[in-house]
């Protein structure tokens, strides 16, 4: 799985994306360590703070189908947008050694990492240390 084939999972999930009140659509595709594709599209609600992030979507259904090792994240918006910062730290809980793409619309596409998008989390650590 390249980068640019993950990059294409999450545009085709975000074509499932339910955004009726933002009409900001976005997709997910979550890779595990052993190359299975989890996908996640926003899912708004009429009480705002309801709404679901595509990110959030990919890697809670991830942990409920089984899988908790994750290589790689790619986040699909019509405008190359940036993973909100509750998804950050939900990416640092889940997979924090993972690669992020974050395309646009065309399939263009930046890479980055959990650890760059949320430096000096808080983590178990700070519970237990
Ligand atoms: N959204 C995501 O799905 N992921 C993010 O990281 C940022 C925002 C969604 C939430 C809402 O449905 C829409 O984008 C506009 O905020």
């Amino acid at each position: 799985m390249t980068a640019g084939d993950l990059v294409a999972q999450a545009l085709k999930a975000r074509t499932r994306a339910y955004a009726p009140y933002s009409g900001y659509q976005v997709g997910a595709a979550l890779l595990t360590e052993d190359g299975d594709v989890i996908l996640g599209c926003n899912v708004e609600n009429a009480a705002y703070p309801a709404t679901i992030c595509a990110e959030r979507v990919a890697l809670t259904a991830a942990v409920a189908q089984g899988k908790r090792r994750f290589t790689a994240l790619a986040v699909a918006t019509r405008n190359g947008g940036s993973p909100c910062g509750t998804c950050r730290q939900v990416m640092a809980e889940l997979g924090p050694a993972m690669v992020v793409y974050i395309a646009d619309e065309s399939g263009a596409y930046r890479t980055t990492t959990v650890r760059d998008l949320l430096p000096d989390s808080f983590d178990s650590d700070n519970l237990h240390p």
